[in-house]
Order: structure tokens, then sequence, then C-alpha cells
């Protein structure tokens, strides 16, 4: 029995009620067969509907204490928001100030072709695509720094400042050097095409300074991994090659902006959002949470892809092994990962998103069942 762990969840809006009792469902499979001890708290209700439910006063259940949010070894929550209300609410974007808050600031998105998924790619088969996005996320048009101007009670300009520190820019390109070396959360270490190791630096240097700045780092971090591949190119080319030779790439770091927009367009080329993992991470904390959001338009029909929450969790459990050097952790992520491959590859069971019948819980069930054979 390894040490135990408190693990803090959070439910969110729209089919964040359905995703998050599957991933439930899995870590209590994976706590069984990696003699894992976890005690979760909640998982919790909060978003933007239990802000509106409230009054507007109440963004979470009063069970969750800022301080909780530092005391426990990891996080997960389904997606937040509902139209309109994120951008006006201060209460329900709590993702962002958490990853704030909590300084998480690598947002460590894998994109990979799954067995038993077909690719919007024509040609394009399992292994073909394995990159991660590494999305810088603590700062960009993300700090919540601007304002608006108003005269005669009309806004007439708005300000968002866009902000690269050296601090910033150095950690997550070291980073995403380090990931380069391991292969974690990947498929396998390398690119598909060549398995050479390869960091991609992708912003918009010709045009933003802060992008300037951030290019200039990644070189002067790249002398450190000679045996690393360096890879540059502005993120409109990126967009492109991306999708023209995804098995090129392996490790692309990217400003934060920017690394919203591809992650989601590495949603598409995983065969469905619903297959879009993901964690913050910071050194001392992290906070797992799908790519995608809360997709009110199909919630509450059981139709959702729970894939997506399942991983952020496992993701979770490998980032809380490494912190603590428990093995056990980090072979429960293999599980939990290689589990997803088998059931997708055997495609029995399927959500629509991927052309199957089968309901968000009877996903759910046959990944627990196959996290329990092991493997
Ligand atoms: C994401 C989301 C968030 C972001 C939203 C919900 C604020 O799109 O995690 O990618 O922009 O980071
Ligand atoms: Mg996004």
């Amino acid at each position: 029995m390894t040490r135990r762990y408190t693990i803090l969840g959070l439910v969110g809006d729209g089919i964040a009620g359905e995703i998050v009792p599957e991933a439930m469902k899995v870590l209590r499979a994976a706590e069984e067969v990696y003699s894992l001890d976890l005690e979760v708290l909640g998982p919790y209700d909060f978003g933007a509907k239990y802000w509106v439910d409230h009054d507007m006063k109440q963004g979470w259940d009063p069970a969750i204490t800022e301080g909780l949010f530092r005391e426990v070894d990891g996080i997960f929550k389904g997606p937040a928001g509902l139209p309109d209300l994120l951008r006006r609410l201060p209460g329900p974007n709590l993702p962002i100030n958490m990853r704030l808050d909590l300084d998480l600031y690598a947002n460590i998105r894998p994109c990979r072709l799954r067995p038993g998924v077909d690719s919007v790619l024509v040609g394009r088969k399992t292994g073909d695509i394995d990159y991660i996005v590494l999305r810088e996320n603590s700062e960009h048009m993300y700090v919540g720094i601007g304002g608006y101007l108003s005269r005669g009670g009309v806004t007439e300009l708005a300000i968002d400042d866009y902000v690269q520190t050296r601090k910033g820019c150095e950690r997550i390109i070291r980073k995403a050097f380090e990931m380069a070396k391991t292969g974690e959360y990947k498929g396998r270490a390398g690119a598909p095409l060549d398995g050479k190791k390869r960091v991609t630096c992708t912003a918009k240097w010709g045009i933003c300074k802060g992008d300037g700045l951030f290019k200039d780092i990644y070189h002067e971090v790249a002398e450190d991994y000679p045996d690393i591949e360096q890879d540059t190119t502005w993120i409109d080319s990126w967009s492109y090659y991306a999708i023209m030779r995804p098995n090129f790439y392996d490790i692309a770091v990217m400003p934060n902006q920017y690394g919203d927009i591809m992650s989601d367009m590495s949603g598409a080329l995983q065969g469905s959002m619903g297959l879009a993992g993901s964690l913050n991470a910071g050194d001392d904390h992290c906070f797992a949470e799908p790519t995608h959001g809360s997709a009110p338009d199909i919630a509450g029909r059981m139709i959702s892809n729970p894939t997506s929450m399942i991983l952020s969790v496992g993701m979770m459990l490998n980032w809380m092994g490494n912190k603590h050097g428990d093995r056990r952790l980090k072979e429960a992520w293999s599980g939990i990962d290689s589990a997803i491959d088998r059931v997708l590859g055997a495609k029995k069971v399927r959500t629509p998103d991927l052309k199957g019948n089968n309901s968000t819980s009877e996903f759910g069930s046959a990944v627990a069942d196959e996290v329990r054979k092991g493997g």
C-alpha cells in the first residue's frame, strides 16, 4: 500500500455531470488494482449554473475552501461554464484563476490517434499522430491585465495586455525538452515519422515582441539538450504543417493563447474532442481537466465521451507519481491509458462521437472493467 493521497474533485457544468462519475469509476478500479489509497473529496459542484443558482454570490460548494486547493495532492474537474456566463461572471472562472493562483504554468495536452479511431485525415492510422501541445499556462493574454475606456457611458476601447517574461518562457521551454527526453504522456518517445526526439517552438516572433523573447529563450535552453532536435515555425504555418505532416511532431511548445487554439485543432486530429485529456501542471500542484468545454448542446443525453475526463484524471495520477516518487501511481496512469486503447481498439463499446451507440456510462464501465484486468 502506498501512502494516502487526498484528491479534490469538482464537477462543473453541462456534460461534467455525466463524465466525472465515469472518471470516478475508473479511479476506483485503478485504486483496487494498483493498491492505492486515495481519499477523494467530493466531487463537489461548482460552475456557472451553481453560481446563478446561488444568487451569483457563491461559485462552488461551501465544503471547498481556498486553502483546500493548496492542501490536496491532486485536483480534477469537469468542464465548467455555460454560454455567456463565463465571460460575465468572476465566480465560475475558477479554472483560469486556479492556473494562476496555483502557478500551474504547463498545460499538457497530448494528441494521439488511438487504436480503433478513424482519422479525419485520409490515410493516417494509429500511431501516425502522437505529439503533445505544451501550452504555456500562466502568461500571454490570460494574465487579465487590461481594461476598458468608457466615455459618456459608451465603451469605446478595450485593451488586453499580452505578457511574456523570461521566467515564464524559460520554465515551459525547459519542460518541453524534459518531456521530449522521457516521452511521458505519449504513446512512445520521439516523433512517429522518424523516432527523433524533437521540440518544436511555435509563436509569431516576426510580429509580437513577447514571441521574440519566447524564441530567443528557446534557443538558449536548447543548448542544454544537444540530443534533441530543434524545430521552429510561426504559429500560422504550424497550423498548416500539423495537419499536413502530423507525424513529424513530438513536443510542440507555444505561448498560452496559441496553445488554446491548437489544442482544439489537435482534438480534431485525435478524432474527437471527447478524447482530449489535459493536465494543468506546476511544480507543487496539478489540476486535471479535459481540453473541451461543457458542451451544453449534448448535455443530459448521456452521449458524451468520458475518455477526455478519464485520461485527465490518469495524467493527474502520473504527475503525483512523479512528485512523490511513487511507482504505483505511474503504473495506474499507464494502466488507464492502455485500458482506453484496448476498449477503443476493440470497437465494441463506443459513444456516438465515434459512430457508436453506447452511453457515457457504458463506455466508462467498459474502461473500468479493462483497468481491472490489468496490463
Ligand atoms: C481551455 C479552455 C479555457 C481556456 C476557457 C474555458 C477559458 O478553452 O482550457 O482550453 O481558454 O484556456
Ligand atoms: Mg480551449
